[in-house]
């Protein structure tokens, strides 16, 4: 089996507080509908082996109980059984999923938002462009059964959710398929030891880069002076992206997110920054 490029740890959170029993039970029902599962890889040569051991490279281990269990395993009807990427798998890196295949009506575009948190910018931007597909990355699942609970309210039917780490997700896309990829009040891991914990840098850059169309847009955030200059510095040094804009004042059509709001009332001012990908 070809060697699998090393997709470091995950930090952060999973779980929080216990959820409450109509979020519990939203994960059971409506997120095997609107989860995206990552087919893991499978060695054709040795369809004994199945999938994925952890020895392939770079695994993301990851323990979801909450997670149910058709997200968790399924049989594409050929043969051979495929376990999907939320438990400990090889990330995928070959353009396998097509995301316009997601969505029940094929969308006219398809932007993707990478830790949604409470998933209340995504929720706000799929029901003001609806025949728009988005797709959601959050590996903190309170956060995934908030987003749920908005998507049942308002009946949205052009959401996806991968409920884990945004860069398997990434890998597993082909190129040039997105038109829009949002990184909103990321974790700004202050202590500069932990500086290749922020999502923003060389190798998510790269695969932002890759995954966006020619002109597409990146659409960053933060109310962290230091990881407002980080980003800038990171994706101003990357030579697929150019700036648009850098600044205090949100893009016409944006939507506040929850930290956002939060900062916002504390006092503290926001800073977009908007690419284009070259
Ligand atoms: C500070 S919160 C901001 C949440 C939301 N964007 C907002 O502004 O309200 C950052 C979020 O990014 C998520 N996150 C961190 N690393 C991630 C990754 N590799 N893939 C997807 N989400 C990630 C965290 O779980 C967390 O919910």
């Amino acid at each position: 089996m070809e060697e699998q490029p090393k997709t470091k740890r995950l930090f952060g959170r999973r779980k929080g507080r216990p959820l409450r029993a109509g979020r519990a039970s939203l994960m059971d029902t409506l997120l095997p509908k609107v989860g995206i599962a990552i087919p893991a890889i499978v060695d054709t040569d040795n369809p004994s082996l199945r999938a994925t051991p952890a020895k392939a490279g770079g695994s993301v281990a990851i323990h979801l109980p909450h997670l149910p269990p058709s997200l968790l395993s399924d049989s594409l009807g050929d043969g051979l059984p495929r376990r999907f990427g939320l438990t400990a798998s090889a990330p995928r890196n070959d353009g396998a999923l097509n995301p316009f295949a997601l969505f029940d009506a094929v969308p006219e575009a398809v932007r993707l938002e990478i830790g949604f948190g409470g998933g209340e910018h995504l929720a706000a931007q799929a029901a003001a462009n609806p025949s728009v597909g988005f797709m959601g990355c959050e590996p903190f699942i309170n956060g995934v059964a908030k987003l749920l609970t908005q998507i049942e309210a308002q009946d949205l039917k052009n959401i996806r959710i991968y409920p884990d780490d945004a860069r398997v997700l990434l890998d597993a896309l082909p190129d040039a398929c997105l038109d829009m990829c949002f990184v909103l009040y990321a974790d700004p891991w202050p202590k500069n030891r932990h500086a290749e914990r922020r999502f923003i840098g060389k190798e998510n850059l790269d695969r932002l880069a890759r995954v966006l169309k020619s002109d597409g847009q990146l659409r960053l955030a933060t109310d962290v002076a230091a990881l407002a200059q980080w980003m800038r510095e990171q994706t101003n040094a990357h030579p697929s992206f150019a700036c648009v804009y850098d600044g205090p004042n949100a893009p016409t059509d944006w939507v506040p997110t929850r930290y956002e709001q939060k900062g916002i009332a504390a006092g503290r001012t926001p800073t977009y920054l908007v690419y284009k990908r070259r």
